[in-house]
């Protein structure tokens, strides 16, 4: 599976990359119906990862290298066979209320389809609803239906969760990610009545070709999601310092995001937004993926970076657990040069602005999508629940649609044994006695690996590197001001950084073929009357080889996948 003590070994890796936190994925107890997003004891490792001491060794190894760690709090919702839950399901119990419970629809038969209490679906397929033959009432549960939601208006739900976050940070970790935190307030109207459970049909959002209507517009941003982050900012955070926290925001606007982490509102440190991976799809579902318009990504992150101008903060991530690979989605993984030069150029315009980047693991080596044919190579319940929802039950999408929308948006191509080596699985598993991992190591292992990458000057491995080190030795990256140029453009994603006196301008050609600096953009370079030896010594980075691009830069066209990030003044 990949252990702890499997991350204490590669630390040196993290190190040597230069990155400065480390967040983990969840590792508490869980039966792994969701990779761990599922936590039945939240004071415990999961077997599968090690043990409490495994985890403190990693702390301390991590810390004498300089690296801080993030665990991930998933406290919208538990397993259902954490405690808690097990309590709840009985209404005499003092847990009664700490879940979302419901009796069934007036009229109808406790457990009979029709009798949930309102038509929300769940994100992993089916109703939001589950019945509880014990309790003789529905819970509900955005997620699956062993991820059943907690009440967070209950306020010993909230001192267990805060009390649960303490330990941790005593414990010596650095901070959360915060899994859809922005989630864990649900709209009740003045009757404690959820929308559409008064037997109205949600007419905003009515169910869709699936039979059912979704929760998302109604629980994203809930109402009492400010005063909850602050109550927990109050009982965790007041009297700690060098902490860490990013909560994960689907569905917050970039306007909330500078209100939840502008630090006068004593929130949160940063927020992950989504708009900016949810350009290329239509209709708003992920299965029907439609090609990158770069005018979309460059409108939803403008956005996101204008909003944070004077307030709040941002983060930066094309890349994560969720998403697939950058470098097949949106750059070129057909050939081996335009893997690396595409990899290269994403990470480039993502880490030149504004904001902290996040790093997935592998995609420092351009890790590309696991380009599965068949549904058993799947193991996330969502890709395996949406493929029969979609295709066997609901009969909207042909099972080969399915399976090419799964191959480019399935959370599974980021989950793949990371690329240690070029051995038979890939250094993944036990160096002493290989084993066959969970799910299948990506065969393109042999040539995308660690091993190769770390002392090769131009792998994406070394460029990632750089492109770290950059940000941490210039101001003007990490924290000057941000401008697009040419946000017209299709081809070319260009924007300048600014500090005081020095300005830095960022080209990127996010496409395979030559195209010619726009208009703006051409403007900026040719007011700065750099020659060739000025641009050679004013290039703080580039794809390419230098002499490449100082002959781009004078001729103002860009090879394809070219990126270049220049001092201007
Ligand atoms: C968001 C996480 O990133 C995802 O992996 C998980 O399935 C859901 N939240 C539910 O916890």
């Amino acid at each position: 599976m990949g252990d702890l003590k499997g991350i204490t070994s590669r630390l040196d890796y993290l190190a040597d990359l230069g990155v400065d936190v480390l967040w983990l994925s969840p590792v508490f107890k869980s039966p792994q119906d969701d990779n761990g997003y599922d936590i039945s004891d939240y004071q415990d490792i999961d077997p599968l990862f090690g043990t409490l001491d495994d985890m403190d060794e990693l702390l301390a190894q991590a810390h004498e290298r300089g690296l801080k760690v993030v665990m991930d709090l998933v406290v919208n919702h538990t397993s259902d066979e954490h405690s808690w839950f097990q309590a709840s399901r009985d209404k005499n119990d003092e847990h009664a209320d700490w879940y979302i419970w419901r009796a069934a629809r007036d009229g109808y038969t406790p457990g009979e389809p029709g009798a949930e209490p309102n038509k929300w679906g769940s994100y992993f397929g089916g109703s939001a609803w589950q019945f509880d033959e014990k309790r003789g009432e529905y819970f509900l549960h955005q997620y699956s239906k062993k991820q059943p939601d907690l009440n967070w208006e209950n306020p010993a739900v909230r001192q267990a969760v805060y009390a649960m976050m303490n330990w941790w940070m005593d414990r010596g970790i650095d901070g959360f990610r915060m899994d859809v935190i922005t989630q864990i307030s649900k709209p009740y109207d003045t009757q404690g009545r959820l929308p559409g459970e008064d037997g109205s049909e949600l007419e905003d959002f009515p169910a869709g070709s699936d039979g059912y209507s979704s929760p998302f517009p109604f629980c994203s941003d809930g109402p009492r999601v400010d005063e909850f982050l602050a109550e927990m900012r109050r009982e965790v955070f007041a009297h700690r310092e060098g902490f860490l926290t990013v909560g994960e925001a689907p569905g917050i606007t970039p306007k909330r995001n500078e209100h939840i982490t502008n630090p006068d509102n004593g929130e949160l440190d940063m927020l992950f937004l989504f708009n900016h991976v949810d350009v290329d799809c239509e209709n708003g579902t992920k299965w029907n993926p439609t090609p990158l318009r770069l005018t979309e990504l460059k409108r939803t992150l403008s956005e996101q970076q204008q909003a944070v101008k004077n307030n709040g903060w941002a983060s930066l991530f094309f890349n994560n657990h969720d998403q697939p690979r950058a470098v097949s989605r949106w750059g070129d993984d057909s050939t081996e040069e335009s893997r690396s030069l595409s990899a290269k150029a994403l990470g480039l315009l993502l880490h030149m602005h504004r904001g902290t980047p996040y790093i997935y693991q592998g995609e420092e080596l351009g890790m590309t999508n696991a380009h599965f044919t068949r549904l058993e190579q799947y193991r996330d319940l969502e890709s395996i629940n949406m493929y029969h929802q979609r295709v066997d039950e609901a009969g909207i999408q042909s099972s080969e649609s399915m399976m090419d929308a799964l191959a480019r948006r399935g959370r599974d191509n980021a989950r793949t044994p990371m690329q240690w080596d070029a051995s038979c699985y890939a250094g993944f598993t036990a160096e002493d006695a290989p084993t066959e991992p969970w799910i299948s190591v990506n065969p393109n292992h042999e040539h995308i690996n660690a091993v190769e990458e770390v002392c090769d000057s131009n792998s994406v491995y070394s460029f990632y590197k750089q492109l770290i080190a950059l940000r941490h030795t210039n101001p003007v990256i990490s924290a000057g001001d941000w401008q697009i140029l040419d946000a017209s453009n299709e081809q070319i994603y260009a924007f300048m950084r600014s500090l005081g006196d020095e300005r830095v301008l960022v080209l990127v050609n996010v496409s395979g073929s030559a195209v010619d600096v726009p208009a703006e953009s051409a403007a900026v370079l040719a007011a700065s009357g750099l020659d060739e030896h000025s641009i050679n010594q004013r290039l703080l980075l580039s794809t390419y080889e230098s002499n490449h691009a100082v002959s781009s830069v004078l001729n103002q066209r860009l090879e394809a996948w070219e990126g270049i990030v220049l001092r201007i003044d």
